[in-house]
């Protein structure tokens, strides 16, 4: 949790409190939103429903509230700004320290503390919200990240696509361990054979793509005049690379480009299919990047159907639905996922280079809005076999 706070803190360190507080979308939170929510997220779960205390300021909970309070109204909310947001987060974590320490996180018999879920919970939660953070820091004029180090590489050469064979396949997480509720319960699900791209797509041939069908391009990218284009995240105006993924692409964007290339998006569970065997450690995850390596990367460390990156880099759009898997039960609260079930969010897989290690699994699902393209999201293709 330490190691979380520090990388948090890091992230908002090069800001001004005037910047923590600016509203730079409609569709993103201030940062000092985020930073209150974390710290009261910590709060409402370990103090006050594991410890039994009573909060710090019982108005709080109320303006941090995400259901209750939609992105674009939250700058407008009392929450706390400035000494009083950093000691809120300290007070906090002090509280949760003291109730760790008289707490036994293994051997109980209520769910919320069995196998530490409370305290992963937790951790997950502040991770998660890293990432939204950098969504806004992309918006961030001449942002300069502190302790940004460069992603692996080792590409190597492939087939454009490969085969993963259908049959019966397991997906979902395992009842033991920590994962989010709409993970669960692991299942069985028939799949027919598919082609898979080897890895994510381009901006090379999302380019082609562009110039082909006088689509929109993906969010950041500015015309350098010359018929190329310029990166203008972070307010930089960067030549792009050709050979990294494409990234800020939504979900209709995703699935044009598919049907154009004379393919289609693979289903979420083709997507955990095809990412069997791929390895966390040897990825481009962990937000230390500040951005993608190149298509093909980690090329020592394909997923056992021999496709790479399927974990880290960019989020990759699929078919699917946001919807519960048969026997679902929310846990340990609706609002996590339970609200969102139902056809207007679509499923992300893999993580970004924005993702905190910790977060990401193979069966970890995210979602959004299939117009939206702050997230870290890119695409790959399949095609039936
Ligand atoms: C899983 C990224 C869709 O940001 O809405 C953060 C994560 N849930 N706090 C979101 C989350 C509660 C969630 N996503
Ligand atoms: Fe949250």
């Amino acid at each position: 949790m330490e190691e979380a706070r520090f990388r948090t803190l890091q992230l908002v360190e090069p800001l001004s409190d005037e910047q923590l507080n600016r509203v730079y979308s409609p569709i993103l939170s201030p940062l000092a939103w985020d930073l209150g929510h974390i710290a009261n997220f910590e709060e409402l779960w370990l103090v006050q429903t594991v410890g039994r205390r009573e909060p710090l300021d019982g108005e709080l909970g109320r303006f941090y509230d995400a259901i209750e309070n939609p992105r674009s109204t939250r700058n407008e909310l009392p929450i706390l700004r400035g000494d009083e947001l950093r000691s809120y987060l300290d007070e906090v974590r002090e509280r949760t320290l003291e109730v760790l320490e008289g707490m036994d996180l293994e051997a109980s018999e209520d769910p919320l503390l069995a196998d530490a879920f409370v305290y992963e919970l937790i951790l997950a939660h502040e991770h998660q919200h890293n990432e939204t953070m950098l969504q806004l820091l992309q918006m961030v004029e001449r942002y300069e990240p502190v302790g940004a180090q460069p992603p692996g590489s080792s590409a190597g050469d492939g087939p454009e696509m490969v085969l993963v064979e259908g049959g019966e396949v397991e997906v979902g997480a395992a009842a033991e361990g920590f994962a989010y509720d709409n993970e669960r319960p692991r299942h069985a699900v028939e799949l027919e054979s598919f082609w898979i791209d080897r890895t994510p797509v381009t901006n090379r041939s999302y380019a082609e793509y562009v110039r082909d069908t006088g689509d929109e391009p993906p969010m950041y990218w500015e015309p350098d005049g010359d018929g190329w284009w310029v990166r203008t995240a972070m307010g930089s105006a960067v030549p792009l690379d050709r050979d990294q993924p494409v990234v800020h692409v939504s979900w209709h964007q995703a699935d044009a480009f598919a049907r154009w290339a004379g393919k289609r998006l693979p289903s979420e569970l083709e997507w955990e299919a095809a990412a069997a065997g791929a390895d966390p450690e040897h990825a481009n995850l962990d937000q230390l990047a500040f951005g993608c390596a190149g298509a093909g990367a980690y090329g020592k460390a394909p997923s056992d159907c021999g496709a790479v990156q399927m974990l880290g880099d960019v989020w990759e759009w699929t078919s699917s639905d946001f919807t519960a898997y048969p026997g679902f039960r929310a846990f340990p609260y609706r609002e996590y996922s339970e609200v969102f079930f139902g056809d207007a969010y679509k499923v992300l897989r893999g993580g970004a280079w924005a993702t905190r290690r910790n977060v990401i699994r193979r069966s970890f699902r995210n979602w959004d809005l299939p117009d939206r393209r702050q997230i870290f999201a890119g695409v790959r293709c399949a095609k039936d076999a």
